[in-house]
């Protein structure tokens, strides 16, 4: 099989990324794109060339997309998907994060992801780059020895004044810098950790955005049943540095992934991968190293792995499933800061 026809449901921000690399894929022939706003439709037109309709169910119905790509506001990714795995079972899907906003959505399309019969894949896109691929690696060959503590840190000013409406509401987003940005860090979490979650406590802050209904600010505390304990500082309130990554330490030293800073924001897909370790395979001389690792586009990779999975039957490295364990960290971390920080067990 060859040639993919691909439909994007939803043409903002995410939608154009999705664009890009599926036109730049080489395997994928047809591109459709479902949105409803025009001026989204004709960059959809002149920039990706895509076939363009104003609702997803048409493109559906008359575009015959083998794979589609969901990256509508969070609100609408449920109903959407749920459609789809009802509707379409033979057609794959790409569902950016979050899964759902809320824990009956997330529980439900699980359910119903499990009888789809094509590929479905989450948007959890951190686990595409090659450094925190590279991080997890070295933990998984034992070279710190067993890790007993996570932190990671999510410092990057946005301006959630320029979002879009939908994103400073919460009933349309799910929440605010937890469920858009630190959702990315729970990930991390969850697939470093490699161990069910047991409990959680957090707190949300209004620090700099006071005037909208959604936290810009979150801290957050994680523990595994295998002892490890992980904790989170994110926030979007930190105008001057950005600071994006995350800490491993074990018994025997520390991995530690960062993403680079460059004037004006992140270099989102240039990661550096710093190992400090007195196991001597990694570090003869005890020195810290900086194992080489892919500077990855990891949306770029993300795009091509699904391609793969519909066209190659690749198993999709995340699952509803697997994305369904770090919503249920994201809801309990919300649960316990509405509830003044008591610890919620999962
Ligand atoms: N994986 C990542 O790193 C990452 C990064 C950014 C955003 N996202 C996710 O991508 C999604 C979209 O975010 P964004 O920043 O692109 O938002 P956005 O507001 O820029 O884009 C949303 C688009 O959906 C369109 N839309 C709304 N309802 C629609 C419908 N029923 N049918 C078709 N189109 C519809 C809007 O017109 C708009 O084009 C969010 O769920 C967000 O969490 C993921």
């Amino acid at each position: 099989m060859s040639g993919l026809t691909v439909g994007i449901i939803g043409m903002g921000f995410m939608g154009s990324v999705h664009a890009r690399h599926y036109r730049d894929n080489g395997r994928v022939d047809r591109l459709l794109v479902a949105t409803p706003v025009e001026q989204e439709q004709k960059i959809a037109r002149e920039r990706f060339g895509a076939e363009v309709f104003s609702d997803y169910r048409s493109m559906i119905q008359q575009g015959q997309p083998q794979a589609v790509s969901i990256c509508t506001p969070n609100f609408d990714h449920y109903e959407i998907a749920s459609w789809l795995m009802q509707e379409a079972p033979g057609i794959a899907i790409l569902i950016e994060k979050p899964l759902g906003v809320n824990d009956q959505q997330v529980a439900k399309l699980t359910k119903l992801a499990a009888g789809h019969q094509s590929p479905i894949l989450v948007g959890h896109s951190l686990r595409f780059a090659g450094a925190y691929i590279k991080g997890r690696e070295l933990l998984r060959q034992n070279a710190i020895g067993k890790p007993c503590y996570l932190e990671a840190r999510y410092k990057w000013f946005k301006d959630f004044s320029k979002f879009p409406a939908w994103k400073r509401d919460p009933e349309l987003s799910g929440g605010g810098f937890l469920m858009q940005s630190g959702l990315h860090m729970l990930d991390l979490f969850v697939w470093y950790a490699d161990s069910p979650v047991v409990e959680v406590t957090g707190h949300a802050e209004d620090l700099y955005f006071k005037d909208f209904p959604v936290e810009d600010t979150f801290f957050g505390t994680v523990r595994f049943a295998n002892g490890v304990a992980a904790h989170l500082v994110g926030s979007s309130a930190t105008k001057g540095f950005i600071d994006y990554g995350i800490e491993v330490y074990g018994e025997r030293g520390a991995i530690k992934v960062e993403s680079v800073a460059v004037p004006g924001g992140l270099d989102i897909d240039n990661h550096s991968v710093s190992l400090f370790t007195e196991e001597s395979a990694y570090s003869p001389s005890g020195a810290l190293v900086n194992p080489s690792a892919p500077k990855s586009d990891f949306w770029k990779d993300e795009i091509n792995h699904f391609v793969s999975c519909v066209l190659d039957g690749t198993a999709p490295i995340v699952t509803p499933a697997d994305a369904k364990i770090v919503m249920d960290v994201c809801f309990a971390l919300y649960k316990s800061a509405a509830l003044g920080g008591k610890t919620i067990r999962l």
